[in-house]
């Protein structure tokens, strides 16, 4: 079944902190695959802060992206999908998973799991404030005495939504143990809109694995694609034509984490950028030798030109296997 008009069944996880544009851009530039922003926070957007409002802003980029909101008011949720649709959004996702407690605690995110009714009206007043198509991301309930994902996936699909995304663990669970795949091919039973499985899909097989196991229509992947931003791709072409890519060298590896800082410095200036680029360190060399001391070094470095000569020291004196 298709998707909107993605070319892919292959979605880049949302994920706050992460999928910002010199994310996003990285991920686009290995090939297909579909893209969705950070969530914003409707609040923010709609006072017109800042720092949320460029969050918003994917107007510079060539490819789609999704824009995901998250909040709890409906009115505010009207301003702020008009303002994302001002702001360049090809279609707009309504948080309604995220397990945190400062976003729960707000009536955001996974509480609307809770409220079922106030989920309905958010996603109607969604739905009739933008000529957008809307899609709503959730988990499989609260927790293990309430799984409701096949109620509210109907009710999504009755107020209006396009597509839906369901992460196959509770709320409590957060993002322990093992997504339940059951529970997403429930959901693909009980609704006629697409549906995106998400949860623990770490490499092109594993994704049509989920496909199979669940019938569903698209696949989501978050945490595998840190430091590795060329899964969405990758998983994209195994689906479509089978193929399977040769292992990344160290020199691809290099190159794009040195293109990744390159595009945060330039996104977000040096200093804060910097500070920003040590988690991807530790993501892109997870399974390198050696690694600790590299890492150690890099997070001294308060410029650039020195982050650059110390990702090509490491890099060029490895010896792969
Ligand atoms: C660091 C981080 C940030 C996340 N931020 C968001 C977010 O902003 N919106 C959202 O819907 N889910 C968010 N998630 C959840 C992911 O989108 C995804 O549902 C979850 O990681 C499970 O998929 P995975 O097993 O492929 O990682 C986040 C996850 C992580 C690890």
């Amino acid at each position: 079944m298709q998707i909107l008009d993605f070319n892919s069944k292959v979605f880049l996880a949302p994920m706050a902190g992460i999928t910002d544009y010199p994310m996003r851009r990285l991920v686009s530039s290995f090939g297909s695959g579909n893209i969705v922003s950070e969530m914003v926070a409707i609040n923010a957007l709609s006072r017109k802060n800042a720092k949320t409002w460029r969050i918003a802003d994917v107007r510079q980029e060539p490819y789609k992206v999704v824009v995901q909101l998250v909040g709890g008011e409906p009115d505010l949720f009207v301003d702020a999908a008009q303002f994302a649709y001002e702001l360049g959004a090809y279609s707009i996702d309504i948080n309604m998973g995220c397990p945190v407690k400062k976003i729960v605690g707000n009536n955001s995110g996974s509480y609307l799991m809770k409220d079922i009714s106030l989920a309905e009206r958010i996603i109607k007043k969604v739905v009739q404030a933008t000529p957008l198509k809307v899609s709503v991301k959730f988990r499989k309930g609260w927790d293990s005495s309430h799984i409701n994902a096949v109620k509210f996936a109907q009710m999504c699909e009755n107020a209006g939504a396009s597509y839906i995304t369901v992460h196959g663990r509770t709320r409590a669970e957060f993002y322990s143990g093992q997504a339940d795949w059951d529970i997403i091919a429930s959901v693909k039973q009980a609704v006629k809109i697409p549906v995106i499985g998400n949860g623990d899909v770490t490499s092109p097989q594993k994704a049509k694995e989920l496909l199979t196991y669940t019938g569903a229509d698209g696949v989501m992947v978050g945490r595998a694609a840190l430091g590795n931003p060329w899964l969405i791709a990758q998983i994209h072409n195994y689906l479509e034509q089978g193929t399977e890519e040769p292992k990344i060298s160290k020199e691809i590896v290099k190159q794009t984490l040195l293109t990744h800082i390159k595009g945060l410095v330039d996104y977000y200036g040096e200093k804060i950028a910097l500070g920003l680029s040590r988690k991807y360190v530790c993501w892109y060399c997870k399974n390198m030798r050696d690694a600790r001391k590299f890492r150690e070094n890099y997070v001294r470095i308060d410029n650039l030109n020195e982050a650059i000569a110390e990702v090509n020291r490491y890099f060029d004196n490895y010896i792969e296997e």
